[in-house]
């Protein structure tokens, strides 16, 4: 590939599909003689079951079973040699210490906990049956108000988790212009319009077939087979489409690996598609945290000192950590910074990963304290900025792989038309409305993983590229079709791409923003391959090309040519047949990792708003939005553009309306349904223009592209918080901004 030639904006490779109805989610997939599970969930948050009576949904119109802790079959992974406490941690947690094991024991350990699933020939009839399980409780006193249990805040394990000093700790208390505020972030949940579930089927005693909502057809793989103790290759994972996942299906859940036991209990296929409301407890959410930032600057707006101190709520039974306070380390220039994180175990189903995670909790409030501190300082927030700007990262003390965020903070600028705005807040009136502008940084950490890649050329000039990844959404099948496009010069529509199904090369889940670094790099690598294969052929005696070094040679419409002389080529077809090959056949590893010890790698983003507020109503609507990317080369562009445009509305949502909101006498939700919990729609979103720097990334990969997914949403919510106190003078310091903050 060519580094500085930008990408064309190509269609989503599946977009007909996808509008069509012909891409198929999980939940659509039938088999013979299939069955539906539908979950009993707790009427308690903590306690225990004192009696459960099954008889009348076992005696209901088409029941196959019904399954509670009293007769679930056994699951022998999660059965195996205690560790420590007695009770084996089921496979696999992506954090530490998990001790929940569906329908166990009659334990409850939170608010909507499974205590039976009901299977029957018909989804109608099993969710009737679940409707007629009875269950009589001993009930104890749910701790579920993170704001009650600070104080039994413990830091987890972890290198990055633990409290963090540059310079002095509390450097920030010797500047002479000092700020210290509280940032809070509510419960969120992904909801993402696909529920979540699985479709499982034994196939035989030992071999499996799943449709299955899941980030990674090969984690799932693997964490069914180490629950039931055979060999991933008995087990076969399909999941091509995706509604949406923002980090809840990044691990397969106990009550799916349920559904595989059931499954081979009652010898027949098992369906499992979750309830709206099942989505709010079952598989994570967004930890409610709390956060102090204490902030010093002197009078030329220097930062001395930053102090980050981050609460977050975790589960009972297991650890979950996530980089809430990261940024603060690395972001900008300044001596003294210190950062503590800390989790808090509550009566709670365990947190996930969402949607920009940790970070976007953290940036909130960083990014609102640089602003609180600019209006202090009585200096334009992006002046700020750059005057504490740095070019090294003063964590690791080594430099960015690749940086641009001085001119993302100018094109941001430019294009929301940041001159209009006033230092002075609630002096820019529209009528009834006040009119407001704010901006936010973002970051998110930049890798590259292993993954493996096969291409297949015809000697029809057609190509096939295949990974064993889940494209969740992003457009990862458009983007491996650029790549390949890219280096193998196939045209794009002649170019099949084949991903979500475990019988394709290995490749890691799609989180964390990492996929067109890591599966984009395999499918660099093996189109590399194929074309110096091609190289060989041409160079060999009888080709017209013979003699000619293989790195003169260049790829494109088909064609080998010379590059310094291009009436000196071969069409790839001829050069193939007479070689007699039909095809050529390649499957590579790629490396993993890059330059990664000399550089700190990191995507950047840039979020500008401007906003409208009501002065009588309290009323927040975002206006315009500018959104700005600095992620390396983009693969992609009108796929990137559309993933921006997503993290803006996912960052509206976070800022003005999401909130699950738990009745802490009950310490249940009182909002677990679309309708309560409000995720910004097309109404909410206004007209959106995003800009990508796309300068290609020395050292990460060959592509030269970094992810982009996290810093699409990081930061976002900040700059409307900025934006309104802008417009009116109101520092929101608690999420969401509802209309009765702001009044
Ligand atoms: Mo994401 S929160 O890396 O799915």
């Amino acid at each position: 590939m060519t580094k500085d030639t930008k990408n064309p904006p190509i269609d989503r490779v599946d977009g007909r599909m996808k509008v069509t109805g012909g891409a198929k989610y999980f939940a659509e997939f039938t088999m013979p003689s299939m069955t539906y599970c539908v979950i009993v969930s707790s009427d308690i948050a903590k306690g225990s079951i004192a009696s459960i009576d099954t008889k009348k949904a076992e005696n209901a119109p088409g029941v196959v079973g019904v399954f509670t802790h009293q007769n679930m079959p056994p699951i022998p992974g999660w059965d195996a040699p205690a560790q420590g406490n007695g009770n084996g941690p089921p496979p696999g947690p992506p954090s530490g210490g998990e001790k929940y094991r569906i329908l166990h024991t009659n334990a409850i350990l939170f608010d909507g906990q499974p205590i039976a699933m009901v299977v029957a020939d018909t989804f109608e009839r099993a969710t009737y049956a679940a409707s007629l399980v009875k269950a009589t409780y001993k009930k104890q006193t749910a701790r579920t108000d993170l704001a009650k249990h600070l104080a039994d805040g413990v830091t987890p394990k972890g290198e990055r988790a633990a409290d963090y000093v540059r310079g002095t700790a509390d450097g920030y208390k010797t500047a002479p212009i000092t700020l210290e505020a509280n940032y809070t972030i509510p419960i969120e949940v992904h909801n993402p319009m696909e529920m979540h579930g699985i479709l499982a089927n034994w196939e035989s005693d030992d071999k499996l077939m799943i449709y299955a909502k899941t980030q990674g057809v090969k984690a799932t793989q693997r964490a069914i087979a180490q629950a039931f103790k055979i060999s991933p290759d008995n087990i076969h994972v399909h999941t091509e489409f995706m509604g949406g996942g923002f980090g809840m299906a990044l691990r397969t859940w106990p009550q799916e690996t349920a559904v595989v036991a059931i499954a081979r209990k009652i010898g027949r296929p098992v369906k499992l598609v979750m309830t709206r409301s099942q989505m709010f407890t079952l598989v994570g959410h967004r930890p409610r945290t709390v956060q102090t930032i204490n902030m010093g600057a002197d009078s030329n707006g220097k930062l001395i000192g930053i102090a980050h101190a981050a609460t977050g709520e975790t589960a009972s039974y297991e650890d979950f950590t996530e980089g809430t306070v990261n940024m603060t380390k690395f972001m900008y220039d300044c001596p003294n910074v210190s950062t503590r994180y800390k989790i808090v175990p509550l009566d709670r189903g365990v947190p996930i990963w969402m949607r920009g995670p940790g970070e976007a909790t953290g940036a909130f409030a960083l990014e609102s304290a640089m602003d609180e501190m600019a209006h202090k300082l009585n200096l334009d927030p992006i002046e700020f900025r750059l005057r504490n700007y740095t070019e090294t990262d003063p964590e690791h003390n080594r430099p960015y792989s690749d940086k641009n965020l001085k001119e993302a903070y100018q094109r941001g600028a430019d294009a929301i038309g940041w001159n209009k705005r006033s230092n002075q807040p609630g002096s820019n009136r529209d009528g009834e409305w006040l009119v407001g502008y704010g901006m936010s940084s973002g970051t998110f950490n930049a890798s590259r993983g292993q993954a493996t890649a096969r291409a297949i050329l015809n000697a029809d000039g057609s190509l096939t590229v295949q990974c064993g990844v889940t494209d969740i959404g992003p457009g990862t099948g458009t983007a491996m079709a650029m790549i390949a496009h890219n280096v193998l010069g196939v045209p794009v529509d002649r170019i099949k791409v084949d991903y979500g199904d475990t019988s394709l090369p290995n490749a890691p889940m799609q989180g964390g923003s990492t996929i067109t670094s890591t599966v984009g790099s395999a499918v660099y690598d093996v189109c590399t391959t194929v074309k110096n294969t091609l190289a060989d052929l041409a160079t060999k005696s009888g080709s017209p090309l013979a003699g000619s070094k293989a790195d003169d040679l260049t790829l494109a419409d088909g064609m080998l040519y010379l590059e310094t002389d291009r009436s000196k080529k071969v069409a790839v077809a001829d050069l193939m047949r007479s070689n007699n090959l039909t095809t050529i056949d390649k499957t590579q590893q790629s490396k993993g990792g890059s330059e990664g010890e000399k550089y700190s790698m990191y995507s950047f983003s840039v979020h500008f708003v401007q906003v409208r507020v009501h002065p009588v109503t309290g009323v927040v609507r975002v206006s315009k939005a500018v959104s700005v990317a600095d992620s390396g080369r983009i693969v992609s562009p009108k796929t990137a553009a559309s993933q921006m445009i997503g993290g803006v509305a996912g960052g509206i949502g976070m800022a003005l309306t999401e909130e699950a909101v738990i009745d802490h006498r009950f310490g249940r939700y009182v909002n677990n349904n679309l309708g309560d919990y409000h995720v910004a729609t097309s109404a909410d979103v206004p007209h959106t223009e995003t800009i990508v720097i796309d300068k290609p990334d020395p050292y990460i990969n060959p592509m030269g592209a970094k992810g982009m997914g996290e810093i699409a949403l990081i930061g976002f919510a900040a700059a409307v918080s900025n934006a309104v106190f802008n417009a009116t003078g109101q520092r929101i310091r608690d999420l969401p901004i509802t209309p009765d903050k702001v009044m």
